[in-house]
């Protein structure tokens, strides 16, 4: 039986969480005193000019004190081509092109947290080329429902890994003195009606699933900026929630940065002035002057509506970021930024083949000896599309896209004969902001294959050794501001994937997409899946190599892939996009396989699956200790070894289960995870240490995490539904 001495818990808690949160800025009183000393010298209006967009991706310095002019961009994964200062146009300039890294959901299928950082260092280091201070990303929401538009940008339904590869992403690019602007928070996780809505979710879930990855890249990464969403929480805009902003982010953890909002988010002067909020961007007013955050904030000042050490509180925050990016001592400053290196496409290649996940290998059909082939037929509208150019604010100009076509032709077109074939036909068009969000990919005619596109293809498998179909969706579907209207494959593409399949015993199915499509018919009737995701600029070559096997597919799902849209838990309970301009997340803490784990519900692809060219095997699971204390770290152990005959990359995955406790608790957790490489026959001792503060659920009475003592099961697996070892441990 446990013993429930929560106050004594709580307490030791609190101390251990203090002691192990490893803060990566704290007040400098020599920077506070540089800052205080500026803003004595500053007028009323400059310090308001400081505290609103001059233009879309601009905020005024003040010169005269040596403060340049704030410089912001999108994105996620490369920095946005050039804008127009006072419309939304691109610039037109010609060494504004990118690198064009995986999006997001392909990025945390690495699970590789080294790339993390070094993903950060380039998106910095082309950020600092193109003289920008700020880079809005990363977008860490949870994925909740496989029809968020934008899931293609986040990471994870799991909060643990989306926090572990956010951390040093963020780290990577501050490294270069780019502030980061972690977004949207918070529970931004829908776009349908996305600036209205009002999210209802208990504290539980809150803290457990959607706060985690903002509180790790603020503590730990130290990430120097944070967007609103546009979303309401609880009744109260993001950009104007005191609980959210000033008690939680500026007060929990203790965030000194800069509170933004999203671009037109702000909704008031006053009210947002209080709650925390920092600077205004995006609002459409032609004169900036008409801001919230311009002669109203000056106003509400004059009339004695908030004092006027709130907005010097708030100047103090943007010049802590300035002065921690060296912003305001340029010969510090990281000033050698490049763009477009080879380094740089290097590891646009290394992140794409490391996102590639292989589901399935039926008679391992792949990898595929493609150069002593005498014909291969490439399918698909995606063989030939670039994806650089879409999803709205994450959109870039890639210096260049190879698409899958490509890179099959470069590297084999002179050795076999490549039968290409569209297959299908992109009908689907998107609108920006039409139908307040819902319905991404609607149609300009019927969604259906079309016949003279899919005898095409037949005849091109036909006549073929292989056959590769590269289907999935596009921008029209994954994108920001609009939601999917269903999670199936469009265009007909399920028919063209059956068709293809009974005519090409060797055919496989590369499925392009951001977000959890329903797989179910291409499980049973295609030989090979790859899930190879909008893969950056190096996807054709990539997917080349990983086809070929001079590159082992080591991505695991980031997502679960279920049999229904209805099976996923915000849609079991019925509670999305929401009812009347509310959306209650009843699904609470079980979100994606905590869901699917605890109400043992079969799935087509769990979370963190994903196979290899190689096996591997895992020994017995040991840790350091039996018994542990409240501030312990849990150290386990495990021999893994490579017991096939190609080197490969395997994500090994420590998950947690509370045995008893006195609240509901998911089935399991993940709690670590560790991506290692071995040679063929090689073993390696692996370690993953997990703190026990980590254990915890967050008591909403206790308004903190609790570890209650008792029995915990650690469980080493490849993927949430295949579990390796498990070991007992007792916390006291
Ligand atoms: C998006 C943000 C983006 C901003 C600036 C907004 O519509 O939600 O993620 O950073 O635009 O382009």
């Amino acid at each position: 039986m446990k013993k429930y001495i929560y106050t004594a818990i709580t307490l030791l808690l609190l101390c251990t969480q203090t002691l192990s949160a490893q803060r990566m800025y704290t007040k400098d009183p020599k920077v506070e005193q540089r800052i205080e000393k500026l803003i004595k010298k500053m007028t009323l209006k400059e310090k308001v000019g400081m505290l609103h967009g001059n233009s879309k991706f601009f905020v005024s310095g003040v010169e005269r004190l040596g403060i340049p002019e704030w410089s912001m961009s999108d994105g996620p994964h490369g920095v946005r081509a050039e804008i127009n200062r006072h419309d939304w146009n691109y610039s037109g300039w010609t060494n504004d092109s990118s690198t064009y890294l995986p999006t997001g959901t392909a990025f945390a299928a690495t699970w590789n947290t080294e790339l993390a950082y070094k993903r950060g260092q380039i998106l910095g280091s082309e950020a600092r080329y193109r003289k920008k201070d700020v880079l809005l990303g990363p977008g860490v929401n949870i994925i909740r429902s496989p029809l968020c538009g934008r899931n293609f940008e986040y990471f994870s339904e799991d909060p643990f890994l989306t926090a572990r590869m956010s951390v040093p992403y963020v780290k990577g690019l501050q490294s270069r003195d780019v502030a980061a602007s972690i977004k949207h928070y918070a529970l931004n996780n829908q776009e349908t009606e996305r600036g209205t809505i009002d999210v209802y979710a208990s504290e539980r879930a809150l803290h457990e699933i959607y706060l985690p990855a903002f509180k790790a890249t603020v503590e730990e990464g130290g990430a120097l900026t944070v967007m609103a969403a546009y979303n309401k929480f609880r009744g109260e805009w993001c950009a104007e929630n005191k609980y959210l902003v000033r008690d939680i982010l500026k007060g929990e953890m203790g965030f000194d940065g800069a509170y933004i909002t999203d671009w037109g988010g702000a909704h008031s002067t006053v009210k947002s002035a209080i709650a925390g909020l920092d600077v205004e961007m995006g609002t459409e007013k032609a004169n900036y002057n008409e801001w919230y955050f311009a002669d109203p904030l000056i106003e509400a000042v004059q009339k004695g509506e908030i004092p006027e050490s709130l907005v010097d509180e708030k100047v103090a925050n943007v010049l802590r970021v300035m002065i921690r990016t060296n912003i305001l001592d340029p010969k510090k400053r990281f000033n050698d930024g490049v763009i477009n290196t080879k380094e740089h496409q290097q590891e646009a290649y290394q992140e794409a083949v490391e996102a590639v996940v292989l589901l399935k290998n039926e008679n391992n059909l792949l990898p595929m000896n493609i150069g002593s082939m005498k014909s291969i037929a490439v399918i698909g509208d995606n063989a030939t599309r670039r994806h650089c150019d879409g999803g709205l604010s994450s959109e870039i100009k890639a210096l260049y896209e190879i698409t899958p076509l490509e890179g099959l032709r470069r590297k084999f077109g002179d050795k076999v004969q490549i039968n290409f074939a569209q297959g299908y036909e992109k009908t689907s068009f998107f609108v920006p902001g039409e139908n307040n969000g819902q319905g991404a990919g609607r149609f300009s005619e019927d969604n259906k294959v079309k016949e003279g596109l899919l005898n095409e293809a037949i005849e091109a498998a036909k006549k073929s050794e292989a056959a590769i179909i590269f289907c999935g969706l596009n921008h029209d579907f994954d994108t920001e501001s609009a939601d999917k209207m269903y999670m199936q494959l469009p265009y007909g593409q399920i028919e063209l994937i059956q068709e293809v399949s009974k005519v090409n015993p060797n055919t496989v199915v590369v499925i392009i997409a951001g977000s959890p499509v329903d797989l179910v018919a291409p499980s049973i009737c295609a030989p090979a899946i790859i899930w190879g995701w909008y893969n950056g600029m190096e996807a054709g070559n990539a997917f080349a190599d990983i086809i070929t096997g001079k590159e082992n597919p080591s991505g695991k799902m980031p997502f679960t892939l279920a049999y229904s849209l209805e099976q996923y838990p915000a849609h079991a309970y019925n509670n999305y996009p929401g009812r009347n301009g509310i959306v209650n997340y009843e699904d609470d803490i079980l979100v994606g396989y905590r869901w699917f784990d605890t109400k043992k519900q079969p799935v087509v692809y769990s979370f963190g699956y994903g196979l290899s060219y190689t096996e591997f095997s895992y020994g017995k699971l040991s840790t350091d200790k039996q018994s542990y204390n409240q501030e312990d770290k849990i150290r386990v152990k495990f021999l893994l070894q490579n017991t096939g005959s190609v080197k490969g990359g395997e994500v090994a995955q420590l998950y947690v289960s509370d045995v008893e406790s006195s609240v509901l608790r998911p089935t399991k957790e993940l709690k670590g995870f560790r991506k290692v490489f071995l040679n063929p026959g090689e073993s390696q001792q692996v370690e993953i240490d997990v703190p026990v503060s980590e254990l915890g659920f967050y008591d909403e009475e206790k308004r903190a995490f609790v570890v209650e003592p008792g029995e915990f099961i650690l469980h080493i697996a490849s993927s949430a539904s295949d579990i390796k070892d498990s070991i007992s441990i007792k916390i006291q």
